[in-house]
C-alpha cells in the first residue's frame, strides 16, 4: 500500500497541482492529492457503504450461502466497477476470526487491483463488545455499563473491544450509542447509557477515548461512531424508527450534549437517526446535519446514514418522489457516507445528480475529504497491513476477567428485605424462571446474531446463572425447574421444588431482541411470569428476583412479595458468574440505576422531571438508586462559597462513611436545583458523581469542583443562559443553598 502512495505522490508531483497542496500538512496533502486524481464515479464510490451480503455468495437480500464467503464477481462489481469504498456487517451470523480476516483481506485485495488502490473501510457493530465474532468478548450492554457510573471501566471495555475488532482486521465500529434512554418502551433503550445527560456524556466520551486512544493508526484502536444523531430514542409511540418529538430546548439541553462530548473526545464518525424528528426526517435535515452537527458542534469527521435511511426518504417518509430525489436530499443535507446497504444504484444516481448540477461537486468533495481523512487517520492509506499474530488476547481470560468485573459493577440491588442477601453458600436453592439457564437472556441483541436469539449455541462454554450458581455451591445444593418466557409454568413442580429449598432465585425479564423486533405495547411482563413469582412467594420461602432485561419491565404486581430484587440489565457473557458472585457474597452490589424504574406501564417520568409534574412522579425505584451489603452515612455537606458569579468554581464537599461490616463501594451523586428560571427548571440535575470504595468504618471526604457556568440551561437556539438567583445542592440526602449573583 505504501508503494502505491509513494508512486501516486511521485506521479502527481510532476503534474500542475494547486500550489497550496504543497503548503498543507501531510494529511491534507495526501487527501488533496488523492482527491485531485479521482474521477466523479471514484469520488461517489467513496461515499457508498454496502453490507456484507452485497459482495458475498448467496441470494440477496438475506440468502447468504453457508459458509459465508465473498463472491468475486459481486465484489469486483462493487469495488472495481462502482469504486465502493466501504463495507460493513456480517451475513446471517457470527464468523470465526480466520473467516473475518479472510473476508477483510479478500476485500482489500480487490481494492488493490483498482486504479487508485484506495483501501476499503470495513465497519462492524460493537455496542457491547464486537458483534458477530465467534469467541469475542461480549460485555454488559450499555445500559448495564451505565449502572457502573464508571468512565474508567467503560474506557477499558472500549479498549478491549477495539483490540478484538482490529484482531478481525476491522478498524471502524458503530458505537457508542449516545442517545438518551428517556422512553423505556423503546427497543433500543438497552443500547443507551440511560436517561441522564451528564452520565451519558461522560460515559460516551470515555468509550470514544477507549476505542480511539490518541492515534487511530494504532493497530489496537478503532474509529468510533456516535449514534444516532439525534432524538431517535424518543419515538412518540415508543415503536422503533417512528416519528420522534423532542422540544428544541430539550434537544439542546439534554440530547445534543452527549454528542458534543463525544465530538470533543474526538469521535471519528456520527451515524444519523433513521427517524423523523419534529416533523423532519433527520436524513433530509440540512439544519441538523450541516448547521448544527457540522457547523455549531464543529464535527469534522464522517456523517454516515443508518441502514437504508437514504432510500427511506422516498420509500417510507415520502418526502422524495423517488430514490434519485432521496439521494439528492440526503447528500445536499450533509450526508457523507450512505449505508445503502444492498444496491449499487446509489452511485449511479449520485453521479447523475452531480452531472446535472443538482448536487454540487463541492458537497461531494467535502464528503470524500472526510472519508479519505478517516482512512488516512486509520493508517489504511499508509500503514502496513494488519498482522494476525499481533492479537493473542482475542477472547482471552484477561478480557473475560474484565467482563466479569464490569458485570459485577453493573448489578444493582434494589431491594434486600431483612438483608436476605448475600445468601450463605451452604444454602439449598431452587433456580428457576426463563432467564435461569439462558445465555441469550444475559446478552440481548447485537451479539453473535443481530437479534441475539441463538446465543446459547455460540456461548455454550459460558456460564448461565444456573451453571454459575451450581459451580459456586456444588450441584447437590441446586435444583432447577425450567420455565419459558411467556407460557404458564408447571406451578405444582415449582412449588414442590421451592419447598425443598432454603431460598429461590427467580430469573425473570426479557427475551433478546433488536430494533423493531423489540417493539412492545406494554411494559408489563407476561402474566405467566407474575403467576410464577406469586406462587413461589406463597410458599413462604424467600424469593430473590433476578431481572435480566433491556428495559424496565413492570414488576409492581409481585415485587412486594419478593425478598430481594437484583437488576442485572443485560450483563453479557460473564453475567451468570457475576450474578452468582453477588448473590453469594463474593462481590458486593455497587450498581446504581441509570434510569427511573417505572411503577406502572405508563409511569414514564424521569428524575429530572419538571416541578409541575412532580406530583405525578411515583417510580418503583428512583434514578441513582442502589443498595450495597453495607450502609453509608453522609455528613458535613459544605460549600466553599455562599454567593458565586458565572466565572466562579464552587467547591462542594461531603463526608461519606461505611457504617457496615463489609467493604463497599458508593457512588456519591451531586445534584443541583435551579430554584427559579425563565425556562421551567427541572426539579434537579445531576452535576457530578464519584465512586468511592470504603472499608468497614472508613470515612472519606469527597469533593466536587463545580464551574458555575455549567449550571446554565440552553435556550431553543442552543445558547447557554445562566440567570442570577437561588440554587440548591443535594448530596446523599443533605442540602445546602447558594446564590448566583
Ligand atoms: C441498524 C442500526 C444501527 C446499526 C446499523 C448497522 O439499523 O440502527 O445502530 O449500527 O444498522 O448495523
Amino acid at each position: 500500500m505504501k508503494s502505491f502512495f509513494c508512486a501516486l505522490c511521485g506521479l502527481l508531483c510532476c503534474l500542475v497541482l494547486p500550489a497550496r497542496a504543497g503548503t498543507l500538512p501531510p494529511r491534507e496533502q495526501a487527501i488533496e492529492r488523492t482527491l485531485a486524481a479521482m474521477t466523479l464515479p471514484e469520488k461517489v464510490g467513496q461515499m457508498t457503504l454496502l453490507t456484507f451480503n452485497t459482495v458475498a455468495q448467496g441470494t440477496l437480500p438475506f440468502g447468504t450461502k453457508e459458509p459465508h464467503r465473498l463472491d468475486p464477481e459481486r465484489l469486483w462489481a462493487a469495488i472495481g466497477e462502482h469504486h465502493v469504498g466501504a463495507i460493513f456487517n456480517t451475513g446471517l451470523h457470527a464468523l470465526t476470526l480466520p473467516e473475518w480476516r479472510s473476508v477483510v483481506t479478500g476485500i482489500e485485495a480487490a481494492a488493490a487491483r483498482t486504479r487508485l488502490k484506495i483501501p476499503v473501510l470495513y465497519g462492524i457493530d460493537a455496542v457491547h463488545g464486537m458483534s458477530y465474532a465467534c469467541g469475542a468478548t461480549l460485555f454488559p450492554q450499555q445500559i448495564g455499563l451505565a449502572a457502573t457510573w464508571d468512565p474508567g471501566l467503560v474506557g477499558e471495555i472500549a479498549r478491549a473491544t477495539a483490540y478484538e475488532a482490529r484482531a478481525a482486521f476491522i478498524p471502524l465500529v458503530f458505537a457508542p450509542s449516545v442517545d438518551l434512554g428517556r422512553n423505556p418502551v423503546h427497543s433500543r433503550f438497552y443500547e443507551t447509557f440511560g436517561e441522564d445527560t451528564l452520565l451519558a456524556s461522560r460515559l460516551g466520551a470515555a468509550m470514544v477515548r477507549g476505542f480511539q486512544g490518541n492515534n487511530l493508526a494504532n493497530p489496537y484502536r478503532v474509529a468510533a461512531t456516535l449514534k444516532h444523531f439525534v432524538g431517535y430514542t424518543m419515538p412518540v409511540t415508543g415503536k422503533d424508527r417512528t416519528p420522534a418529538a423532542v422540544p428544541e430546548v430539550v434537544l439542546q439541553e439534554n440530547f445534543i450534549p452527549p454528542f458534543r462530548a463525544g465530538i470533543e473526545a474526538g469521535a471519528a464518525a456520527v451515524m444519523l437517526a433513521n427517524c423523523e424528528l419534529n416533523g423532519v426526517p433527520v436524513h433530509a435535515d440540512r439544519h441538523l446535519i450541516t448547521d448544527v452537527l457540522k457547523n455549531s458542534l464543529g464535527f469534522r469527521g464522517v456523517v454516515m446514514s443508518d441502514w437504508g435511511s437514504v432510500y427511506s426518504l422516498s420509500d417510507s417518509h415520502h418526502v422524495a418522489r423517488d430514490r434519485r430525489e432521496a439521494v439528492k436530499l440526503a447528500v445536499n443535507a450533509g450526508l457523507d457516507l450512505a449505508m445503502v446497504p444492498f444496491d449499487l444504484d446509489f452511485t449511479t444516481l449520485l453521479v447523475d445528480l452531480v452531472k446535472k448540477g443538482e448536487v454540487p461537486m463541492a458537497r461531494i468533495d467535502d464528503a470524500v475529504r472526510r472519508v479519505l481523512g478517516l482512512k488516512y487517520d486509520l493508517g489504511l492509506l499508509t500503514g502496513p497491513p494488519p498482522n494476525a499474530g499481533d492479537y493473542p488476547d482475542f477472547g482471552s481470560q484477561r478480557f473475560a476477567d474484565l467482563n466479569r468485573r464490569a458485570a459485577r459493577a453493573s448489578l444493582t440491588l434494589l431491594k434486600n428485605e431483612k438483608s436476605v442477601l448475600p445468601l450463605p453458600k451452604t444454602a439449598r436453592v431452587l433456580v428457576t424462571g426463563f432467564g435461569a439457564d439462558s445465555m441469550a437472556a444475559l446478552n440481548g441483541g447485537w451479539t453473535y446474531t443481530w437479534r441475539g436469539q441463538d446465543t446459547d449455541r455460540y456461548a455454550a462454554d459460558k456460564s448461565t446463572i444456573l451453571k454459575a450458581i451450581a459451580a459456586k455451591l456444588g450441584p447437590a445444593r441446586v435444583e432447577h425447574v425450567a420455565a419459558t418466557y411467556d407460557e404458564p409454568a408447571d406451578l405444582g413442580r415449582e412449588v414442590a421444588a421451592a419447598r425443598r429449598a432454603d431460598a429461590v432465585v427467580l430469573c425473570l425479564g426479557e427475551e433478546p431482541y433488536a430494533e423493531n423486533f423489540g417493539n412492545i405495547d406494554d411494559l408489563s411482563l407476561p402474566e405467566s411470569q407474575t403467576a410464577l413469582a406469586r406462587a413461589l412467594a406463597a410458599t413462604g420461602k424467600p424469593v430473590i428476583l433476578v431481572l435480566t432485561e433491556g428495559r424496565p419491565r413492570i414488576i409492581r404486581p409481585f415485587v412486594d412479595q419478593m425478598a430481594a430484587v437484583l437488576l442485572a440489565y443485560l450483563p453479557g457473557n460473564e453475567g451468570g458468574n457475576a450474578i452468582a458472585d453477588v448473590l453469594f457474597g463474593d462481590a458486593g452490589p455497587e450498581g446504581r440505576l441509570p434510569f427511573t424504574y417505572p411503577r406502572g406501564p405508563n409511569g414514564l417520568g424521569t428524575y429530572d422531571h419538571k416541578i409541575s409534574e412532580g406530583y405525578a412522579q411515583d417510580p418503583e425505584f428512583p434514578f441513582g438508586a442502589g443498595l450495597s451489603y453495607s450502609r453509608f452515612r453522609y455528613s458535613g455537606l459544605a460549600l466553599d462559597k455562599a454567593q458565586v458569579t458565572a466565572t466562579d468554581v464552587l467547591t462542594v464537599s461531603v463526608a461519606v462513611r461505611n457504617d457496615g461490616r463489609r467493604p463497599a463501594t458508593e457512588t456519591v451523586q451531586l445534584y443541583v436545583s435551579d430554584l427559579v428560571a425563565s425556562i421551567p427548571p427541572p426539579v434537579k440535575r445531576l452535576r457530578g458523581f464519584r465512586k468511592v470504595a470504603l472499608a468497614p468504618g472508613e470515612q472519606a471526604r469527597v469533593s466536587f469542583s463545580l464551574p458555575i457556568k455549567d449550571l446554565a440551561f440552553m435556550d431553543r437556539n442552543g445558547t447557554p443562559i445562566l440567570e442570577p438567583g437561588e440554587f440548591e445542592v443535594a448530596v446523599g440526602g443533605l442540602h445546602r443553598k447558594f446564590v448566583v449573583r
